[in-house]
């Protein structure tokens, strides 16, 4: 279920499984593809970012470098916490939790529950 105020950017690179939930004001940019697996549950105000700007050049505004996208996998039964940002590139692996606030920049294992910024293993689901 997709609720209200949810922005969804080159929806046509987004694959949602079944029994999925998606809360108000969250904003996934797909550009990059975005893979969402079963069960999973996105918390309020969560962003799923799969492209970002380059800006290696100096001597040139970075809104003049084009952009660079990467896919988004998230697996099956993983809830990811209000306010949470995933990166481009980022694979959650299934069973996972991301806690509220969290910056994911890196993969997060499955089982794992992950928080802060940048996001850290906090413990593991047993
Ligand atoms: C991640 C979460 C599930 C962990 O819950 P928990 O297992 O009960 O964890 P605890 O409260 O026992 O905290 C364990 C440790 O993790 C830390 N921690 C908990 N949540 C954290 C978070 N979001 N970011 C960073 N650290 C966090 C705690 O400070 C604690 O650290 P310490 O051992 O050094 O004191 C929970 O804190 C969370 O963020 N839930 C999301 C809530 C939400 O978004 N609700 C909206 C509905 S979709």
């Amino acid at each position: 279920m997709i609720q209200p105020n949810v922005c969804i950017f080159n929806g046509d690179k987004l694959t949602i499984g079944n029994n999925v939930s998606i809360n108000e004001n969250s904003y996934l940019e797909c550009k990059g593809k975005v893979e969402i697996g079963n069960d999973v549950m996105i918390g309020h105000g969560v962003s799923i970012l799969s492209n970002t700007h380059n800006y290696n050049r100096i001597d040139l505004p970075m809104n003049e470098q084009g952009e660079s996208s990467e896919k988004i996998r998230i697996g099956n039964n993983v809830w990811i916490g209000a306010k949470a940002t995933i990166l481009m590139g980022i694979h959650i692996g299934d069973n996972a939790i991301v806690g509220a606030h969290a910056l994911v920049n890196k993969d997060v294992p499955p089982n794992a529950i992950v928080g802060g910024v940048p996001a850290k293993i906090l413990r593991m689901r047993r």
